[in-house]
């Protein structure tokens, strides 16, 4: 835990001086941080999440309290985090700040703290939400090609892809597909747990 926050605190001084001026909050990852079963790994921090400095509250919290029910766990049993750990933001047409998906760049200088995380939190197995965390674990993948499977990633740990559950609202044929997965996930994870 210590050493979690010694990397919060070397994230912000690397950061802070990025966006000189602005307020740019950072939110950290948070819950089970030694040795969970699970690392839930998702995009950025949205608005709520900067305002409630934690990840997946708000609408993608009530995501993620679906993800938890399917899977029969709690959200202080695994670790949730994100690859980028601010909220990337864009101005739209009417003058309204809205969120963006993060940029390559954002996500190439944010990405050596997120293996740092990783590396101190040691979760058992990876989940990835969406494109953004597959590739940052495993390269030039898509998660059409590798959902619902278990992957290595390119530091050794399992993972286990899905679809971030965002993209649902869009192409609601995804839903069964996010829900079967999450389902094949869980009884993987029981059967590794009964041998
Ligand atoms: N909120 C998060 O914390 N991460 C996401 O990927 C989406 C919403």
């Amino acid at each position: 835990m210590a050493d979690l926050r010694m990397l919060e605190r070397e994230v912000e001084a690397f950061f802070r001086p990025l966006f000189p001026g602005e307020d740019k909050i950072l939110v950290f990852g948070d819950g089970k941080s030694d040795q969970p079963p699970l690392m839930l790994i998702g995009e950025a921090p949205g608005e709520q999440e900067t305002i409630k400095r934690r990840p997946f509250v708000g609408k993608a919290g009530k995501n993620l309290d679906e993800f938890l029910q399917l899977m029969g766990m709690q959200r202080e049993e695994i670790f949730v985090s994100n690859v980028v750990k601010i909220r990337p933001t864009a101005v739209g047409p009417t003058g309204r700040i809205r969120n963006r998906p993060p940029s390559k760049e954002e996500i190439a200088l944010f990405r050596p703290y997120l293996m740092k995380e990783i590396d101190l939190v040691q979760p058992r197995a990876l989940v990835t939400l969406g494109n953004v965390p597959l590739q940052a674990l495993m390269g030039k993948v898509t998660v059409g090609d590798m959902h619902g499977k278990w992957h290595t990633a390119c530091n050794g740990l399992p993972l286990f892809a899905l679809y971030h559950p965002a993209a649902i609202i869009y192409r609601r044929e995804l839903k069964e597909v996010y829900e079967q997965d999450v389902c094949s996930l869980r009884d993987s994870l029981t059967i590794q747990t009964q041998k």
